[in-house]
């Protein structure tokens, strides 16, 4: 096996002897890459943020921006980053000569002051930059994205930079120079890079003072290590792990990462339902749905941040068991399934059965999460309904989704998924059964939002009181209903 290495900024560093729970972040600081910044490390102010190449959406190659606390760095033995020290050029001294333009714009705009934030913004600014939808050299800006609050003329999505925080400086002069940015020219060595293709994964075997990380090539291999080695910590996005190590100095013995299997990374849809890979990202299943599922399509915005959805997946959402994961009640509502893996083979068990307590759930430890299921058709009248104390990038109090079936004004189905009211994610069944068979109607709306209220077991912590979460689940029907009434009237 070849030595574990990556390619930062144009040039191969050998992994060793970094131990295999070094976060990328360490490893470059380690190695003089001190543009990156930490800041929370735990993937909530971007001031670690780098450009990683990935098989793209759309072209060849993707640069993807990621949170470097989180992600282990063996993950990317023989993958290739950017750190903002490899925006711009150098002469062959390694003197910067001149600026990337998204460096330039934050300079010129006064997008920078004390600048600890500023080398995160500037990678997920371009990797925004690069993203060939906002590129006219490849596509013109779509008609919705020519501008609104959201989108700058040149189509630049500020949800790009919705996992950046900034203690100083104030948005408005980022924004700016975000919206200023024109598109790279056909010179660009970054921008040339996207036509050839990413890096493949790499088999890798990582052992430094008796803990490994694995990355093994197929989920034959990955369930057979896993059989071996149940206690093994499986890591897709990372985006749980790189918390575990770095606040709670967890040092898991055996690493098995997962995030780039093939049967782990399919997206097809079928007549019958839709099967989302447990490794696919959650950008990357966004951008392949593009809308196609309308509940997915409000959850995704909601999800932490876009540096966190770059390496996120369902599979570790679900996997983890968070009460107050965002796709659980999603997911619940559309009546998913999950497919489990082992040397064994495969089974489906629906996602209602498949959490059994806190953090709890019926996968066993020789098992994976091999896919999601959504069956087909959905449900026509969804929303995903997230109370949090910020609009982006935080955690939820409370998280309602629906999935009702409404005919000639009467509700012919209905399931509704929640997070953070129980130890785990649940159904909202009393609800969907004081629902189903009546009239969608202000009156058993009304009555329906008491049953809701009193769903689940909702409890008090800094985030929010027990009251405050059971008045958030009622009023989540009435909004429900006041924002349908009209389109399901009509
Ligand atoms: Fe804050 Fe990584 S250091 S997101
Ligand atoms: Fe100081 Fe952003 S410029 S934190």
């Amino acid at each position: 096996m070849v030595a574990a290495r990556i390619t930062v900024n144009g040039k191969a560093e050998p992994i060793s002897p970094a131990a295999p729970h070094t976060t990328v972040l360490d490893f470059l600081r380690d190695r003089g890459f001190t543009g990156s910044k930490e800041g929370c490390a735990e993937g909530e102010c971007g001031a670690c943020s780098i450009m990683v190449a990935r098989p793209g959406v759309d072209q060849p190659t993707d640069w993807v921006a990621v949170n470097a606390c989180l992600v282990p760095v063996a993950a990317l033995d023989g993958q290739e980053i950017v750190t903002a020290e490899g925006l711009g050029t150098m002469d062959a001294s390694g003197t910067p000569t001149e600026l990337h333009p998204v460096q330039q714009e934050m300079a010129v705009r006064g997008g920078s002051q004390c600048g600890y934030c500023t080398p995160g913004f500037v990678c997920s600014m371009a990797s925004e930059y690069y993203r060939p939808g906002r590129c006219p050299s490849k596509q013109e800006p779509a008609e919705a994205e020519a501008h609104d609050h959201e989108h700058g003329p040149n189509g630049f999505d500020l949800h790009s930079l919705s996992g950046n925080l900034c203690r100083c400086t104030g948005y408005r002069p980022i924004r700016d120079a975000a919206y200023a940015l024109g598109q790279p020219s056909t010179d660009d060595p970054l921008a040339q890079r996207r036509e050839q293709p990413a890096p493949a994964p790499v088999a890798t075997e990582y052992t430094q003072d008796d803990r490994t990380f694995r990355r093994p090539d197929t989920l034959a291999e990955a369930v057979q290590l896993l059989r071996e080695r149940p206690d093994a910590v499986l890591v897709a996005g990372s985006t749980d792990w790189g918390v575990e190590v770095n606040i709670r100095a967890r040092r898991a013995d055996y690493v098995i990462g997962i995030d780039r299997l093939p049967e782990l990374r399919e997206l097809k849809v079928a007549s019958d339902h839709i099967e989302i890979g447990a490794a696919v990202p959650l950008t990357e299943i966004e951008r392949r749905l593009d809308g196609s599922v309308p509940l997915l399509a409000q959850l995704f915005p909601q999800f932490a941040s876009r540096l966190i959805r770059n390496n996120a997946t369902f599979g570790g959402n679900l996997g983890t068991g968070s009460p107050i994961g965002d796709s659980p009640p999603a997911l619940l509502a559309l009546g998913a399934s999950v497919v489990l893996s082992s040397a064994d083979g495969d089974r489906e068990i629906e996602l209602a059965d498949y959490f059994t307590g806190y953090r709890q759930s019926v996968r066993r430890p020789d098992e994976l999460i091999r896919s999601v299921r959504i069956p087909l058709p959905l449900a026509p009248v969804t929303a995903f309904h997230k109370i949090a104390k910020r609009r982006f990038d935080d955690i939820s109090s409370v998280a309602v989704a629906f999935a009702l079936d409404i005919e000639d004004g009467i509700v012919r189905s209905a399931r509704i998924g929640l997070g953070g009211v129980a130890a785990t994610p649940i159904r909202a069944r009393d609800t969907e059964a004081a629902l189903v068979g009546k009239p969608w109607s202000a009156e058993i709306v009304e009555a329906a939002a008491l049953v809701l209220s009193s769903e689940g077991t909702p409890m008090s912590d800094h985030r929010a009181s027990s009251e405050y979460r059971s008045a958030m689940l009622g009023r989540s029907l009435e909004k429900l209903y006041a924002e349908t009434t009209e389109a399901v009237l009509s």
